[in-house]
């Protein structure tokens, strides 16, 4: 069977503050990244991924986000996004290939029904964490999570079980970042769990995903100020916080430190155990040397990227590794 490819492009993200608190419904800031996944669908005969035979019980996010369609897809996905990391690449991944699935079907949808689908997909593969990643891959530009009302445009609210996170579109900041690459690849789903396990067993681990949510307050009001030092200083004390709670590692914690005296601040982004950080900078090349110094790989970072958008090419490049149970 020859049918047409439907494809789709969504932006992965990095955090500036609030990773692993929000999970608890603590605040976060989040931007998106100048790098994309890209996916493409077309109705099929049998299952297939990049040109392999594919079993869709085996990848979760494809069975939930297919979990309505009756026939068989081929599937191309290709990325820019290193996988594993902490710069969302699952939530890219569903995001794109929500909108490409739609579109295969022809029916319309709005911005909030794909980050339903993207969170659903992330929420069946990993068993929990909240719909952060999939509001910033769907919208792209800039987001927060359940800041106090500024007047800022609520974009959408998502309830799931006794939690509530309201999604508000921000201004992308005139600042540079650069994104330290460890190489370790760490899934999400056993970060979000230990921090869990931590946080059921001590107030202690509870009293610091509180103090993340205070600093991120703080952070969201030094962003908009545009004020670098203070918005610097506390993303290196979330970086700490952050290691209290166990979910930072050595090699994050040396290109972190390989990044600070170019820097405002740096810190882990994403559920960390590996995978990237990020620093705020006036010296990305500085920063960029420093942790290619320490055997990191570095992305100077163009943030505030547009969104889930419909691509008329079918999606090429370097193919998407994708996670299978
Ligand atoms: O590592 P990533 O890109 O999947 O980011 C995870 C962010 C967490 O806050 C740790 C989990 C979540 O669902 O919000």
């Amino acid at each position: 069977m020859t049918s047409e490819w439907y494809s789709a492009s969504a932006p992965g993200k990095f955090v500036i503050l609030g990773e692993h608190s929000v999970v608890y419904g603590k605040p976060a800031i989040v931007l998106a990244a100048d790098r994309r996944i890209s996916c493409s669908v077309r109705r099929s005969d049998c299952n297939t991924i990049n040109g392999l035979p594919l079993d869709i019980e085996k990848q979760p996010h494809l069975r939930y986000l297919t979990r309505n369609t009756e026939y068989p897809l081929d599937v191309i996905t290709t990325s820019d996004v290193p996988s594993g990391s902490g710069m969302g690449s699952s939530a890219a991944l569903s995001a794109a290939m929500a909108l490409a699935i739609q579109l295969e079907k022809g029916c319309t949808k709005t911005e909030k029904d794909f980050v339903d689908e993207a969170y659903g997909a992330e929420f069946f593969a990993q068993g929990g964490g909240s719909p952060m990643d999939a509001s910033a891959c769907v919208h792209g530009g800039g987001i927060a999570v359940n800041i106090p009302d500024d007047g800022c445009r609520e974009l959408w609210s998502i309830t799931r079980g006794d939690r509530t996170w309201r999604i508000t579109d921000i201004p992308v900041p005139d600042m540079s970042f650069v994104i330290g690459n460890t190489g370790i690849r760490a899934p999400t789903g056993p970060q979000v769990d230990k921090v869990r396990r931590f946080s059921k067993k001590t107030t202690f681990a509870r009293e610091i995903i509180d103090e993340i949510g205070d600093i991120t307050i703080e952070g969201y009001h030094a962003l908009k100020r545009g004020d670098k030092d203070i918005l610097g200083r506390i993303m290196t004390r979330d970086h700490k916080l952050l290691s209290i709670l166990g979910v930072s590692c050595k090699e994050l914690n040396k290109l972190v430190n390989a990044a600070l005296p170019y820097s405002y601040g740096a810190k882990l982004t994403g559920s960390g155990g590996g995978g990237c950080m990020v620093a705020l900078t006036d010296n990305p090349e500085k920063v960029a040397d420093a942790i290619s110094s320490r055997g990191g790989t570095p992305y100077i970072i163009k943030s505030g990227s547009e969104g889930v958008r419909i691509e008329n090419e079918p999606a090429s490049g370097n193919a998407l590794d994708i996670p299978m149970r």
